[in-house]
């Protein structure tokens, strides 16, 4: 394939990866967006394929061969709340591609000299320090959302200064590989210099609490949209330059996003070991909790003209959605008005909550954002809570020493009755106790969500 054509084929591809974007940015054109996102990439594979890049088709289609194969099975295998922790360990794939792509171009001396050998170990330097950062992040981020890592922030002493330290040593070994690079050295520096970036990314995760993981979910999505980046300007790849830098600049704004949802400071996340200082031990909860059995909670259902349904990650577990619809559609025909309220952070992983009901096909005008109905509480006659806890927790606006203290939560206790469905009195992600559920007007319905909600729904129907 000739350049101009290859150049052609990337441009396409990088108008594809934008409509993708934008597409995403909306629940409606989300499906378009993605069929964006898979013809651009699979343009961008072909015309680098086709390109003057590839010197073997044999290495090229074993490589695609293996990644393909290990894609497509882990994509078949997950289960929908397995997501968030696939979705980190392919960020630290990113990372690592980075870290690799970097020590090949260092070993492959090349032809360039003097300001452009200087420039190309900048990059390389870069790459390596983004993409090792990037790498072990998400590895620790990949540990604490599928929980073989304690979600509890380690607080190392005088760990802002440690971050400094690291900061200023990584500034150090760039110039002594600089210096080095210039006689053709510069690999210890190198090495080195990955072993702090590596550490820095594993502190970095390791101290941020498990209610604030959602900010790290989308900085990670950052960081390997600027590995891949770096691996384009080491690869002279002007198409893997554009899309890493769409990818970390929406990464950015989406981790700026959370960061408001969450009452957090941007810039003290960008620092890294935010949200912590709070991070006292969750009150504990005094009073007595009230059940309700599902007969109940239909008549509940039945009496009420305006209801509104908190989804939360254990909707996920439970694989309730379509249940939840089959009631939705139910009380609708019977006159009543039914919503959903989606919190920010739901469930594990940006617009989770919004997936699961697009899945089961809730139509996306009674699916509402908390800043839409959090003043209109006291117009709802029955909230129901499912497998929602974080999110509904008042003591994140009433005490101020605990770890979530801050973050805007679903109000659903001003509304006349609350029904909370989850199996056990256990905490949500964040471990926080949950005054929500000794409130006068709650009742809590234990057992499986999708289990309890066919029993609604039986009861509904008969
Ligand atoms: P959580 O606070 O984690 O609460 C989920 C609740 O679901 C649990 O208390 C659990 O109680 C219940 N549950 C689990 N399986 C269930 C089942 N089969 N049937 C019924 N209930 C079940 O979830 P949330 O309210 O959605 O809040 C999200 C939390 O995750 C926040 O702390 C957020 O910061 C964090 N987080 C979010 C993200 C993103 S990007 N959204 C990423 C990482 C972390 P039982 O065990 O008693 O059933």
């Amino acid at each position: 394939m000739s350049q101009s054509l290859v150049t052609m084929s990337y441009i396409v591809a990088t108008i594809l990866f934008i409509l993708s974007l934008s597409g995403l940015s909306n629940q409606e054109t989300a499906r378009r967006g993605n069929y964006y996102g898979m013809l651009g990439m699979a343009i961008a594979i072909g015309a680098t394929a086709l390109s003057s890049a590839v010197s073997s088709y044999v290495m090229l289609l074993i490589a695609l061969t293996i990644g393909g194969t290990i894609g497509a099975k882990a994509a078949i295998k997950v289960e929908m709340t397995q997501m968030p922790e696939l979705v980190a360990i392919m960020h630290s794939l990113v990372g690592l591609a980075a870290i690799l792509v970097g020590f090949a171009n260092f070993m492959d001396t090349g032809t360039l000299s003097g300001v452009e050998k200087s420039i190309h170990e900048i990059e390389i330097y870069v790459g390596i320090l983004i993409g090792a950062v990037t790498f072990s992040g998400s590895v620790i981020a990949f540990g604490k959302l599928s929980e073989r890592i304690s979600g509890k922030p380690l607080l190392l002493p005088h760990r802002h200064l440690l971050n400094l330290g690291l900061l200023a040593i990584a500034i150090f070994l760039g110039n002594w590989f600089l210096n080095a690079a210039q006689n053709d050295g510069g690999t210890l520096a190198l090495l080195l210099m990955t072993a702090v970036a590596l550490a820095f990314g594993i502190h970095m995760v390791m101290a941020i609490g498990g209610a604030d993981m959602p900010v790290v979910v989308s900085m990670l999505n950052s960081y390997s949209g600027w590995s891949a980046a770096a691996t384009g300007f080491m690869l002279s790849n002007d198409l893997l330059i554009v899309t890493g830098a769409l990818v970390g600049s929406s990464g950015a704004i989406l981790s700026y996003i959370m960061c408001r949802a969450m009452n957090r400071r941007f810039l003290s996340v960008i620092a890294g070991g935010f949200g912590t200082v709070s991070s006292g031990e969750a009150a504990e909860i005094v009073g007595d909790i009230q059940t309700i059995e599902t007969q109940e909670v239909a008549k509940l259902l039945m009496e009420a003209k305006n209801i509104m349904i908190i989804p939360g990650y254990g909707m996920a577990v439970a694989q309730a959605q379509h249940t939840v619809y089959e009631i939705t559609k139910l009380l609708r025909s019977k006159g009543k008005k039914v919503g959903f309220g989606i919190h920010p952070v739901a469930g594990r992983m940006p617009g989770h909550m919004n997936v699961l009901l697009a899945e089961a096909k809730v139509p996306y005008d009674i699916v509402f954002e908390m800043d839409e109905i959090n003043s209109d509480w006291a117009d709802v006659q029955v909230s129901i809570v499912i497998g929602a806890n974080d999110i509904v927790n008042p003591s994140a606006l009433t005490d101020p020493s605990s770890p979530i203290a801050g973050m805007p939560v679903l109000e659903c206790w001003k509304s006349d009755a609350t029904i909370v469905l989850k199996r056990s009195m256990a905490s949500g992600y964040a471990g926080v106790g949950n005054p929500l559920f000794v409130e006068e007007n709650t009742r809590m319905l234990f057992g499986d969500a999708n289990t309890m909600l066919q029993g609604v729904l039986k009861a509904l129907q008969y």
